[in-house]
Parts: structure tokens; C-alpha cells; sequence
């Protein structure tokens, strides 16, 4: 390493929400806030590298050590799993994985085992694994709320953040399953090698946290 670290950032919501707690720690993200096709970004200001990547690929590149820090939400992290260490919770992203079921229906009273689609099937198995109950999971790539609507499913386990989109397809939560936010990641490597350099970085964002309360 050059006395350079680098940040893997989830693409998207994730982003921009990162890039504002980045700049309220003193860091200038102007390359990350106008990337156009560039996928890598060096801060003038701050010995820091910012790469863009899909949340699971986050977790890939800081797991292998390529990156040594990593902003994803953590449910991707409970889907995907990983070696690291997860040091922060920053707050934002805050959201919630809820089992969901067409408004109105019993998901509970049938002996019958049950279908439940959703984008994430490890937190789905772990959560009905955690009753003792068995379900036929489904994965579904996206737009899950279809699932139950075409029947396909009895229910889903999906990321809920207003609600809107369950209420809009006539679903209804009916259970918490986990609750959600983004993480800061670290690759475990990194955190000795580039003690002072994480600590530095670190310290900023906490700090930044701390004055946001
Ligand atoms: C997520 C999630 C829900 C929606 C929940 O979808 O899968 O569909 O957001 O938000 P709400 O409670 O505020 O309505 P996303 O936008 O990531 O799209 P996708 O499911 O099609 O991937």
C-alpha cells in the first residue's frame, strides 16, 4: 500500500448517504460525487481510495483485502456473510427485513409447509430455522411483493423502509425479522497492518457520528 487506504461503497442509496458522512469527517469526495464512468476515485484531501461496487461485491473485495474498509448494508452482510470485522453502525440506511403476507391471510394457521420468496434465502432459512419451522424458500430476483400476489408464495421476507410498497400490492407485515443499516466493514488483515491509518479514519467518522446525535 502507498500510505493509501481503500473504501469499497455500496452503489446507489448507500452512496450518497456515505459521500455526506465522508464530507461531514473533513473528507472532499468531489471525484466520488461527480464519477461519471469512473469506478475508482482518489480524495485530494484524505490518503483515500473510493471504489464503487454492487453491495455482495463490497463484501468480495474487502474480504479478499483488495479494499480495506467497506460501507454495505447489513443485510447484505446477513445474507452473504464473510470474514471481517464489523466495526460501525453509521446510521443511515436504517430499514427493516419483515416477513410479509397478502393483507388479511393466516400465514401461521395450516400445518401445510409454506412457501416464502424472497431476494435474501439465507435470512429467510436462518429465520424460520430460529422456530424450528420448515418452508419451502423461493428466490426471486426482484419485486418480491409479486410472489404472493400471483401465488406463488405464501409470504415473502423482504427489506422494508416506509412500508409504501407492501401497502401498495395489498400485503401487510407481520413479523420483524432483522433490523437493518449500513455498516462500516474492515478486512481483518488491514486493521494490523494499517493500525494507525484505519485509526485515523476511524476516529474521524466517529467523531462526525457523534456530532450528528
Ligand atoms: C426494496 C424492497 C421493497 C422496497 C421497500 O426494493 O425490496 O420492494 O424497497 O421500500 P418501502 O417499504 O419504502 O416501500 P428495491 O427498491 O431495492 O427494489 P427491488 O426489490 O426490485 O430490488
Amino acid at each position: 500500500m502507498s500510505g493509501r487506504l481503500r473504501i469499497a461503497l455500496t452503489k446507489g442509496r448507500l452512496q450518497d448517504k456515505s459521500v455526506e458522512l465522508f464530507e461531514g469527517a473533513g473528507l472532499d469526495c468531489a471525484p466520488v460525487r461527480s464519477p461519471g464512468r469512473r469506478l475508482i476515485h482518489a480524495l485530494p484531501n484524505y490518503p483515500l481510495d473510493v471504489v464503487l461496487a454492487k453491495a455482495p461485491d463490497v463484501i468480495t473485495y474487502v474480504e479478499h483485502g483488495v479494499c480495506d474498509l467497506g460501507v454495505v448494508g447489513k443485510d447484505t452482510i446477513l445474507e452473504k456473510g464473510g470474514a471481517f470485522y464489523e466495526v460501525l453502525d453509521l446510521g443511515f440506511g436504517r430499514c427493516r427485513f419483515a416477513l410479509a403476507v397478502k393483507k388479511g391471510s393466516d400465514f401461521y394457521g395450516t400445518y401445510k409447509t409454506r412457501r416464502v420468496a424472497s431476494k435474501y434465502p439465507n435470512v429467510t432459512r436462518a429465520f424460520f430455522e430460529g422456530k424450528g419451522m420448515d418452508v419451502d424458500i423461493i428466490k426471486i430476483e426482484g419485486s418480491v411483493e409479486l410472489a404472493p400476489i400471483l401465488d406463488l408464495a405464501d409470504g415473502i421476507v423482504d427489506i422494508v423502509e416506509t412500508g409504501a410498497t407492501l401497502k401498495e400490492n395489498g400485503l401487510e407485515p407481520i413479523e420483524d425479522v432483522a433490523q437493518v443499516s449500513a455498516r462500516l466493514i474492515v478486512n481483518t488483515a488491514s486493521m494490523k497492518l494499517y493500525k494507525n491509518e484505519i485509526t485515523d479514519f476511524l476516529t474521524r467518522i466517529e467523531r462526525e457520528l457523534e456530532a450528528r446525535t
